[in-house]
């Protein structure tokens, strides 16, 4: 692998080599997204349905919205804000930068509820509990007893962000980079592994076939637009996390060969998390819409079909954690990046005010999930309705900004960057054609299909009112 001497810039940091950033970037995209929204929002979408309009969102907007987003890293080398005033004439584009942190930080907050999630899961594997958990109902009650308390997931979501934290203080090199590096492959094989064991468990067919068979009858507009935000969560597209990375890469990568393999990886282990999740919720007779909790009702009923199952539960969940903290990382390291390009900030003092701040963020979000009554509009409640931090945080950062930010990165690069500078910026630095009608493809995909797209879905969520 060749290490790189970059010319100029040397304090940003740099990635150390081709692997070093596409180990960071997958790290960044395969995240809870795959193993815990993609599942619930396959079950709340109607299955093979879901999938369906979600990969084709993967196809035509994500990665040609992800070669956009690594172009415009790369050719001004900075953080989302002065990547777009470095590059795109108008005083109104930074903003579009602007929102991206501010989306950063937005999820940063719910996300590590669910990251802390995790922890908590991993110390259960390890005591045995998880084990235990022989069906869909058993396991419920573990998960319902977990968050009803809220101390256990306002203090690990705090310790995530520590986590985080310390990764990102490290620097672009030696922390981010280093933490991912052996730990994706490692998650890979271990998905493959439960994946065998969940199809092979009776009632596992029937989970591939709700899987991979779309039921039309569920088309809405919610699908649709469930499908196009989770293709963007899931790639960490609309909000400048791979305009952050794209950052730090150097002029000797192909962005093309870059981003195809993320997309692929990353599609991928949200199919297979799919493919574990779909044949055991069947076999342990569990209820698909169990919503943000589905994967921890789902998962132990598995480890107790396995041989070795406490060890396995226990290298799941490490892994998740880990997948999730290279996830975290690119999350805060947007918001850092803002701070310390744009503010003069140091990196430290950065990372310590944006992760305490969303620490402070994430506290109603751990206690929506059911460990609330005062927000749960039943007896005792301050309101009197049911407000969940959680899922409205995750569909208004999640869906919502993703979605817009994406289709205002697209107008901006294709029709005021303009098409061809574009594809020379994710061409730069030599032999880096793509073969055949590839540009041509994605210079009209970025250019109409992707804002064409996402303002129909968005123009007809406000017109009809189905805003969730
Ligand atoms: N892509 C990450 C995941 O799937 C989440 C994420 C979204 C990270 C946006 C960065 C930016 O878990």
């Amino acid at each position: 692998m060749a290490s790189i001497q970059q010319s100029g810039n040397q304090s940003r940091g740099q990635w150390s080599g081709r692997m070093g950033f596409i180990l960071a970037a997958a790290g960044s995209a395969i995240g809870l997204g795959n193993i815990w929204r993609f599942p619930y929002s396959v079950a709340e979408g109607g299955g093979g349905l879901f999938v369906l309009i979600y990969l084709f969102f993967v196809l035509a907007i994500g990665l040609p919205v992800l070669l956009a987003e690594l172009s415009l890293g790369r050719e001004s080398r900075r953080n989302p804000v002065g990547a777009f005033k470095a590059l795109i004439p108008g005083k109104m584009w930074p903003y579009v930068g602007g929102l991206g942190v501010l989306t950063g930080a937005g999820i940063l907050a719910f996300y590590s509820v669910i990251a802390g999630w995790t922890l908590g899961y991993l110390g259960k594997a390890v005591s045995g509990t998880l084990v235990q958990a022989q069906d869909g109902e058993t396991s419920g009650e573990i998960f319902n007893s977990f968050v009803a308390d809220p101390f256990w997931p306002i203090l690990l979501s705090g310790l995530f962000l520590l986590l985080t934290l310390f990764v990102v203080r490290g620097g672009v090199s030696k922390g981010i980079e280093r933490a991912t590096t052996l730990l994706m492959p490692a998650l890979f094989v271990l998905l493959i592994a439960m994946a065998i064991r969940a199809v092979s468990l009776q009632g596992g067919m029937d989970g591939l076939i709700y899987l991979f068979t779309p039921d039309w009858s569920k088309l809405s507009l919610n699908v649709v637009m469930g499908a196009l935000g989770q293709a963007l969560f899931s790639l960490s597209l609309g909000m400048g996390a791979m305009i952050t990375y794209g950052s730090y890469v150097s002029k000797r990568e192909n962005l093309w060969k870059s981003g195809i393999f993320i997309a692929t990886a990353d599609t991928g282990i949200a199919l297979l998390a799919g493919l574990i999740i779909f044949p055991t919720l069947f076999f342990a007779n569990a209820d698909p819409l169990a919503g943000p909790g589905l994967v921890f009702v789902v998962l132990p009923t598995i480890f107790n079909q396995m041989p070795l199952g406490t060890v396995f539960a226990g290298a799941f969940f490490s892994l998740l954690a880990i997948a999730a903290l290279t996830s975290t990382v690119s999350l805060l390291e947007v918001v850092v990046a803002y701070f310390v390009d744009e503010k003069g900030w140091k990196r430290n003092q950065a990372a310590v005010a944006v992760s305490g701040f969303c620490f402070f963020l994430a506290v109603p979000s751990a206690l929506a999930f059911g460990a609330a009554p005062a927000f749960s509009g039943g007896e005792g409640s301050i309101l009197p309705f049911n407000l969940d931090f959680l899922t409205l945080n995750n569909n208004i950062w999640g869906n919502y900004s993703l979605s817009i930010g994406a289709f205002l990165i697209c107008i901006g690069v294709a029709w005021v960057w303009g098409v061809p500078r574009f594809l020379a910026a994710l061409e730069d630095g030599g032999d880096r054609t793509f073969p055949m009608p590839g540009r041509e493809v994605t210079g009209f995909l970025v250019k109409i299909v992707c804002p064409l797209a996402v303002l129909i879905v968005l123009i007809f969520i406000v017109v009809t009112g189905q805003y969730f």
